[in-house]
């Protein structure tokens, strides 16, 4: 069982490298590849660092290649690199390998170059032995010492966002790959920091991806905060366009308390409706609710209640009874 994983991440280590060379050592790799990376700014140590790379557009030159070097069809087809009819899975696309918390390839994640309606524009690896997406969080690897020392992760939606964010010297950041987060992949965070701080686009759509899934946190004791992009950036056009000093300065001054974030937010959406006031009040609450440590709740009741100008024991009474209703 062991050895089979092992013999596994073997293969997609091979894969990597493959891809590598693919990029690095090959005419029309290094002309659509590694000049895509360099154009948005990406340097080749970061490129080298995190493994990138280019699968060629060929419908089985992966497969024909590792085949030939002795490597078991079977399990190419196990980790979801070649397909049916001996297709290669990833084909004409720019290569992210995935790697576990000890640096083994684990899967892939692979963008397309060039616009496509009819394309997605980001494939991955679909489930396999090694990889359960919803247990990996993309850039953990490079990104665990650092959240460590900074007692911090920053949390962003892309690939690329943390690579960027590595080569302008942020480097306790991770990636959830588009979706919200899960139990696994906060038990990753948990053992390295209790604070996270959730770095989305500054739309609509990204303050409802930050709201999305945040119930999870607070219940599993994390300190969560948040930071709303200017609209249209994300962390990787932010940081290239302002720098890290400003970045760092932005991300500081911005970030604001989850559940502060969360009142004010649904404060203004009330603007003085007393209807529409007692429910926000009642999602607050439920927040609040969630969070494990009695006295953090206790404080946050009281920030609350200042802020939306109510009472602080009815805020009190009410959280008491929410917190009862989910024991
Ligand atoms: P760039 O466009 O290359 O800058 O990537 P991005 O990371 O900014 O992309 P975006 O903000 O659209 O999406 C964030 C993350 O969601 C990506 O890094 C992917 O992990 C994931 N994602 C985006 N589009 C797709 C898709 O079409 N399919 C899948 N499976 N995942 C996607
Ligand atoms: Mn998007
Ligand atoms: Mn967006
Ligand atoms: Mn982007
Ligand atoms: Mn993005």
């Amino acid at each position: 069982e062991r050895q089979h994983q092992e013999s596994l991440f073997l293969v997609n280590e091979f894969a990597k490298q493959f891809y590598q060379e693919q990029m690095f050592e090959t005419d029309r790799g290094k002309s659509v590849a590694l000049s895509y990376f360099k154009q948005r700014g990406f340097r080749e140590e970061v490129i080298k660092k995190f493994g990138l790379g280019y699968a060629p557009a060929g419908k089985d030159t992966f497969t024909l290649t590792a085949v030939q070097k002795g490597y078991n069809a079977d399990l190419l087809k196990q980790l979801g690199l070649t397909s049916q009819y001996w297709r290669d899975f990833f084909r004409d696309r720019v290569m992210f390998p995935i790697h576990n918390l000890s640096g083994k390839v684990i899967g892939f994640g692979g963008r397309i170059l060039v616009k496509d309606v009819k394309a997605p524009k980001y494939v991955n690896t679909p489930e396999t032995e090694v990889y359960n997406k919803s247990k990996v969080l993309y850039g953990a690897f490079h990104a665990k010492q650092a959240i460590r020392k900074r007692d911090e992760c920053i949390l962003v939606e892309g690939y690329t966002d943390v690579i960027s964010l590595h080569q302008a010297d942020v480097k306790n950041v991770v990636a959830s790959s588009g979706t919200s987060l899960t139990v696994g992949q906060i038990g990753l965070i948990k053992r390295y920091t209790e604070n996270i701080k959730i770095l989305y686009d500054g739309d609509k759509a990204g303050v409802k991806a930050a709201l999305r899934g945040l119930g999870l946190v607070l219940e599993q004791g994390l300190n969560v905060k948040i930071v709303l992009l200017p609209d249209g950036e994300d962390p990787d056009s932010y940081v290239q366009s302002v720098g890290t000093d400003a970045f760092r300065n932005y991300i500081d001054q911005e970030a604001k308390d989850f559940i502060m974030f969360q009142a004010g937010l649904l404060q203004e959406e009330a603007a003085g409706d007393p209807v529409k006031l007692s429910k926000l009040i009642q999602e607050i609450v439920e927040s609040i609710s969630k969070i494990p440590d009695p006295i953090k709740r206790s404080l946050y009741v009281r920030e609350c209640a200042n802020l939306m100008g109510v009472d602080e024991q009815l805020l009190v009474n009410e959280a008491n009874k929410a917190v009862e209703a989910r024991l």
